[in-house]
């Protein structure tokens, strides 16, 4: 298969690049770099033996969408490209709605017009808001609490929409809950751009000394140790997803929404203690107040996507550990300040010049 990976120097795009390639497919990744670096393809080439084609594209301008669809027809898309922080979403919140719908809207119409009727989407947790119970199943009411999980729902409307309007568009939408790890090799993995806004990451960096300590929200939530609660997955398991989702869209021809997650819920000191033991190093905490809007936990049921698509979350909160912190250790400073600003205005050809 030829699939265009939106968004796919970021996290969990570079992630899934290596399974994708991994199935023998043929991938064009298309980035604005917003939130990445195109560092991360000279790294991707070490670990699956080939470079990674790569365009820089920026999903508001409809015209670099157009141009994506110029070459060999795609078989399927895949589509990681958002802005994606919470608290930001909420300070911008029209730099949100523009980047991630007018974004999506101009890559549907691009679909549409090449002809290609096959969509992975990546969805998150965040469209359940506050849930009622746990755990989630997809039949969940949905909500939204901030600009950015507004955003992601209006997507999934959008593209169901879609689907409705055009019998033969196909759709996958993955409800990711947390993504955590990296890949084994330690070469690529999270690489937030200033404070982290994810817990593992603060963990990490905590434990390699970019961080004093980590401030936990809350240690009176009613669950077993007063921790909030979440579902934590590894990358490598969701990047898997993505590949048995574009199987399933080409095999089953119907469109889909899963939870992907590991159905078990695992609290932030849980968390801390099982990354203090991977790293041997120590993790300093402190609780603090609670977040506003934070909610006490939220876990997946994943059954539907078992059914579904054959898949289940392998790797455990050791090898999630593992894995983040072989990354951190090796690249305490993730893939370089300097190295991040000095190659985002450079091409894929330069960089492959400069790679060779
Ligand atoms: N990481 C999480 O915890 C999480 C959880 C649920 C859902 N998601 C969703 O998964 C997707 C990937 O998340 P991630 O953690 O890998 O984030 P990321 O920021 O690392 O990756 C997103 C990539 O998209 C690119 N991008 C953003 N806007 C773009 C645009 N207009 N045009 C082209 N490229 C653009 C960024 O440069 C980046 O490389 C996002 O849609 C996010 O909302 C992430």
């Amino acid at each position: 298969m030829r699939v265009l990976v939106c968004g796919g120097a970021g996290y969990i795009g570079s992630h899934a690049c290596t399974v994708l390639a991994s199935r023998g497919h043929d991938l064009l990744v298309a980035d604005s770099f917003v939130n990445s670096s195109p560092c991360v393809f000279d790294r991707l080439q070490r670990i699956i033996g080939r470079p990674v084609p790569f365009r820089r594209a920026d999903l508001r301008v409809r015209a670099q969408v157009e141009a994506l669809f110029d070459g060999p027809r795609f078989d399927a898309v895949v589509h990681f490209a958002a802005l994606k922080a919470v608290g930001e979403s909420c300070e911008r919140p029209l730099d949100y709605f523009d980047n991630n719908i007018a974004g999506t809207i101009h890559l549907l119409q691009a679909m549409q017009d090449a002809g290609v009727k096959r969509l992975v989407f990546s969805s998150s947790a965040t469209v359940y808001g506050d849930p009622a119970c746990v755990p989630v199943r997809e039949d969940a009411a949905l909500c939204s609490t901030n600009p950015y999980g507004r955003t992601k729902l209006v997507m999934e409307q959008l593209i169901g929409d879609l689907c409705e309007a055009d019998p033969a568009f196909r759709a996958a939408n993955l409800r990711y809950f947390n993504p955590v790890g990296a890949h084994p090799s330690g070469l690529i993995g999270e690489d937030p751009g200033g404070v982290p806004n994810n817990l593992m990451p603060y963990i990490s960096q905590v434990a390699v000394g970019r961080r004093d300590r980590l401030q936990v929200f809350g240690g009176d939530w009613p669950t077993a140790d007063g921790t909030g609660v979440r579902d934590y997955l590894h990358v490598m398991d969701l990047a898997r997803a993505h590949a048995d989702a574009i199987d399933y869209l080409l095999r089953e021809d119907r469109s889909l929404t899963v939870n992907l997650g590991t159905g078990r819920g695992v609290s932030v000191l849980e968390l801390v203690h099982a990354f203090a033991k991977a790293s041997g190093r120590e993790v300093p905490c402190e609780i603090v107040a609670r977040r506003p809007g934070d909610v006490a936990e939220v876990y997946a049921d994943p059954s539907l996507a078992q059914r579904l698509l054959g898949w289940r979350a392998e790797l455990g909160i050791e090898a999630m550990c593992r894995d983040a912190w072989r990354w951190q250790s090796m690249n305490p400073e993730g893939y370089g300040g300097s190295e991040r600003l000095e190659d985002a205005s450079r091409t894929s050809d330069e960089l492959a010049l400069a790679s060779a």
